[in-house]
Parts: structure tokens; sequence; C-alpha cells
């Protein structure tokens, strides 16, 4: 493969974005009426505004040739045809048949998955029916009130976000999510359940994760200690896993067991049996529309045109922030506090897909790859490190999440609704704006100063503003609407790495962690120990 930098649409772009070094954001909007409606698109109950990015009608163009150049479309084409595009694991990347109609016909390697897909979801949601009705019985007759999910990484932070987002709409047995292996995080739990009454769900793709089963040994020990046998065929525990001979050998019994396959990968699992503690909270009518949102962005992914495809503008974008503006990280800033999980799991989802600097093709990348994610919830993040976007020397593009319409439960709902969405919209509105010196010394002056003394403070009172973001709007946070979100994330990884020839799917550098941490056990196993000392 041709060095990428080298490409006819990679060298229009890196021209271009010369051409483009003096122009700010206001000069985009300066004149152009249409700018907002120009740079806008919808999906799947999702609205796109991109009107603040830091481009032109011709900059999407050349970003679109490069797509194009890169043969997204047939990208688009091989990941839903479930060919092995994860080529250093040999497998597809198939999380879409997860989410897909019974009727659909989705293949790997030429055998149609779909039966198994819905035979593990039906069994899924039949449990979670049991559970929240009461059928389901622990060892003392009594029905569950608490499930406790045991999990790390894409066996946690997917759940356990939707699960947060989702909270208006559970009316079934608790949720809790244990990820850390410290002690502190199980204890704090445990300690203020009733063995009699809770569930665990050991949640591992592997089944060999070393937090995962030390969580697990000590779930397993507290049920033990209270007097209920917990033993794996406890009706206290079930599993969820692709190793199901892992899970057996420990002693989880199959019908107590739920399995998901090798073509799932980790941070793309939620809309497999991962999804079994949110079934159980939501209901499983509730968790459908939470698969049929996610169907119905890989509806829109595979057939819109590049130019109005959700993912592949905003994926665009990132690889113009990336690339051209050479922006290091990207900000994700959600204001519905039902949201505050979600840049946590989209850092996973993005950082470990793009987080390589070798190509498919086995050579290092000549471009840098995927960006540092951070981000929070925005009202947070406006009274903190805001400033440093505002006025610091790094330019931080900002991906924004708001809703719509909410309809929380407060006699001053629609106050608290106006005040978060006006605080979203200004923020984007000075980040792109700023405020040059001679409004600055207009400003400081009308509160007071002197010119001279004006004169002196306006550099520090003064905000370059161009600063690029992109906001998405959801009509309410719903099971369907949060299904459409992560799925939108999902194709922007991918399509970010089809641009930059890396694999999104197989995650060797965390591997290593888990590696080492095993090695490290054994006294020969590391030659860079620290010194002995502690209980270490
Ligand atoms: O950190 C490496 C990793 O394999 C992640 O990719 C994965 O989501 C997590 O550990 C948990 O792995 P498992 O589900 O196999 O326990």
């Amino acid at each position: 493969m041709s060095a990428l930098t080298q490409s006819r649409a990679w060298r229009a772009l890196a021209s271009h974005a010369r051409a483009l070094r003096e122009v700010h954001l206001n000069d985009l909007f300066a004149g152009d009426d249409s700018r907002a409606e120009s740079f806008s698109a919808e999906a799947a109950g999702l609205f796109l505004d991109y009107s603040k990015q830091r481009l032109t009608r011709e900059t999407r163009d050349l970003l679109l040739g490069l797509a194009e150049q890169q043969e997204m479309e047939g990208w688009i084409a091989r990941l839903f045809a479930g060919e092995p595009i994860n080529h250093t694991e040999q497998r597809a990347a198939y999380h879409m048949a997860l989410r897909a109609p019974r009727e659909a016909v989705m293949a790997v390697a030429g055998h149609d998955v779909m039966p198994e897909v819905h035979a593990v979801l039906d069994r899924m949601t039949t449990f979670a029916d049991a559970l929240r009705s009461g059928r389901w019985k622990g060892a003392k007759r009594r029905a569950i009130t608490d499930v406790v999910n045991i999990g790390i990484g894409g066996s946690d932070l997917g759940p356990r976000m939707v699960a947060d987002a989702l909270q208006d709409v559970a009316d079934g047995p608790r949720t809790h999510f244990v990820s850390n292996v410290d002690g502190a995080q199980i204890h704090g739990i445990l300690s203020s359940l009733d063995p009699s009454t809770t569930l665990f769900i050991v949640v591992s793709k592997t089944f060999t994760t070393q937090e995962t089963m030390t969580n697990a040994a000590s779930a397993r020990r507290w049920l033990q200690d209270a007097g209920i046998e917990g033993a794996a065929q406890s009706p206290h525990l079930v599993a969820i896993t692709a190793a199901p001979q892992k899970s057996g050998a420990a002693g989880y019994p199959a019908e107590h067991t739920f399995t998901f396959w090798d073509w799932v990968g980790g941070r793309y699992s939620l809309w497999s049996a991962l999804g079994l503690p949110l079934a159980i909270a939501i209901g499983s009518k509730a968790f459908r529309e939470f698969l049929a949102g996610g169907q119905a962005m890989d509806a829109h992914f595979r057939s819109a045109p590049l130019d109005k495809n959700l993912p592949v503008i905003l994926a665009m974008s990132g690889v113009w922030n990336r690339n051209f503006l050479l922006c290091p990280t990207q900000l994700l800033s959600t204001y519905p506090s039902r949201l505050v999980r979600f840049a946590p799991f989209v850092q996973q989802m993005d950082m470990e897909s793009n987080g390589k600097r070798i190509r498919k093709d086995g050579q290092p990348c000549n471009t840098d790859t995927g960006p540092i994610i951070w981000g929070g919830l925005g009202i947070d993040g406006q009274h903190a490190y805001f400033q440093l976007l505002h006025q610091g020397t790094h330019r931080v593009p900002v991906e924004f999440v708001g809703v719509l319409n909410e309809d929380t439960p407060l006699p001053l709902a629609a106050e608290h609704h106006r005040v978060v969405n006006l605080n979203l919209r200004a923020q984007a509105q000075a980040l792109a704006v700023g405020r040059d010196e001679a409004s600055t010394l207009q400003a400081l002056m009308a509160e007071g100063m002197s010119a001279e003394q004006a004169e002196v403070f306006v550099s520090q009172r003064s905000f370059r503003g161009d600063v690029p973001s992109s906001t998405i709007w959801l009509d309410a946070l719903t099971p369907h609407s949060l299904g459409a979100l992560i799925a939108l994330y999902e194709h922007k990884v991918f399509t970010q790495a089809a641009i930059w020839g890396i694999n999104a799917y197989d995650q060797w550098g965390v591997e290593l962690g888990k590696t080492m941490a095993k090695q490290m056990e054994t006294p020969r196993g590391a030659s860079h120990l620290p010194p002995a000392g502690g209980n270490a």
C-alpha cells in the first residue's frame, strides 16, 4: 500500500488545509446564511449539526474524496458481509448481527448466524423476565432484588453506561457494577445487599480476566459466608462468555450460562447476552427497542450516500481535525446527566480500536491515527477544564451531545431543561466565535475600565475562538435513540480505521497488560519488578 500521505486525495487536503490556515470560523459563517442547514444531517432519530466544524463545502468534498479513495463503501460492504476484516484474529466484526431483526440473513464464513443470535436473545430475555416477575428465586426461595454485574472493559463499560442512561425506564431489580479489583468497590456494593436476594452476573468474553475472576471468587465467598450455596451452580450466579468451556470448567452449568461469539469484540458486545442486566432492569421490550435503535443506524450507515451518512461525516470531520488541523485530542461533552458514562464508554471503543500505529499491511502508519478521547458531563466541564479550550495553547475539537426533550418529574423541569441546553449552545458558540481584542476593549470599557486600563488587560481577556465542534441532538433519551447513538460511534470508529488503513477490531496492546500481570505473578516472570516492599 503506497504511503497514504502521498495519495492524491490526501495531498489535496493538505494543500487545502494550508489555504484555510488563516480562515476563522467567523469568516465561514459570515455571509453564508445557509451554513447551519448545509452542514447538518439526520438519521435514525439523531440530528448532527457540524456547521461549527472548521471546514468549507470544498473541505467536505475533499474529505469525501478521501473516503472514496480509501474505498469506504467497499469497507462498509465487507463489514456487513461478515468478512474476516479483523485480520490478525481472522475474525469478522459482526456486532451488527446482534441487533438485526430475526428475518435478516447475516452470515459469517457462509454460516447464517441469525438463528443462534435470536436463540440466545430469546433465552436471555426470557430469563430476564423470569427475574423481573419473581419466578426466578434464590436459594432461600426469595425473589431477586439486586443484580451485580462483575466484568471489566467491554464486559462492564457498555452495560454500565446504558444502565445509567436508561435508569428512568428501569422498573426491575436494581443493577450494580463491579469492575475494579481493589476489593473496596465490591465490598462497598455487597455491604448494602442481601445475599438471599442478590444475583451475580459474571461477564468475561475469555473467562480468564484476572480482575473479574477475583471479584467472582469474592462474590461466591460472600454467598457461602451467608449460608447461601456459593457454588457456581447456585441460582445466585450466571455466567456470560464466549468461552463456555472455561466457564463450565469453573463450575458454571450450561443452564446458567449465556454465550456469545468470537466475532463480537468485547467493546462491541453490549448488544449480546451482555445486555442481561439491562433487560433485567428495563425489561425485554425496552431492550429490543435499544437493539432496534442500533439496527436503524446500521441501515442508515449501509445505505446513505457518503455526504449524508452520519458516521462518515462524524468520522471525516475527525480525520480533518486529527490529521490536517493537527489536534491530538477530541473532547466528548455530554449534557444530559444520564449520559455521564458515555465518554468513558466511547474512550474504550475509540482508543482500544484506533490506538494503533501499524497498518493492516504490517507497515507503520505514516499518519497520526486515533485521537485521545476524553470528556464527561459538559455542564461540569464548562466550570472546570473548558478554560483550556477557551484560552489554552491546545486546539481541542468538541463533540457535544444534547437532548431536545426531557420530562424530568420536577416542578421546574422546563427551566432545568432550558438552562442545560442554553449552556450547551452557549459553549459551542463561544468556542467558535471567541471575542477579538476590539470587542474586548469595548467590553472592558463598558465594565468601567478606562481605555488605558483596558489596553493593559485586553490580551488576557480576549478569546481566539475558532474551536471546532459538532453537536449531536437526540430528540429524547430513549432505548431506541441511545442504541442509534452508540451505533453511530461504532461506525464512526470503523470509518476512521478504514481511512487510516488500520484494524479497529483487535487489541493486542491491552492484552499485553493481562499477560504481563500473569508473568509478574511468577518470581522469574518479569525483570523490572519494583523493589519488594509493602505486602505486594
Ligand atoms: O483489556 C483487554 C480486554 O480484553 C478488553 O478488550 C476487554 O473488553 C476486557 O479486557 C475484558 O475481557 P473479558 O471480557 O475477556 O474479561
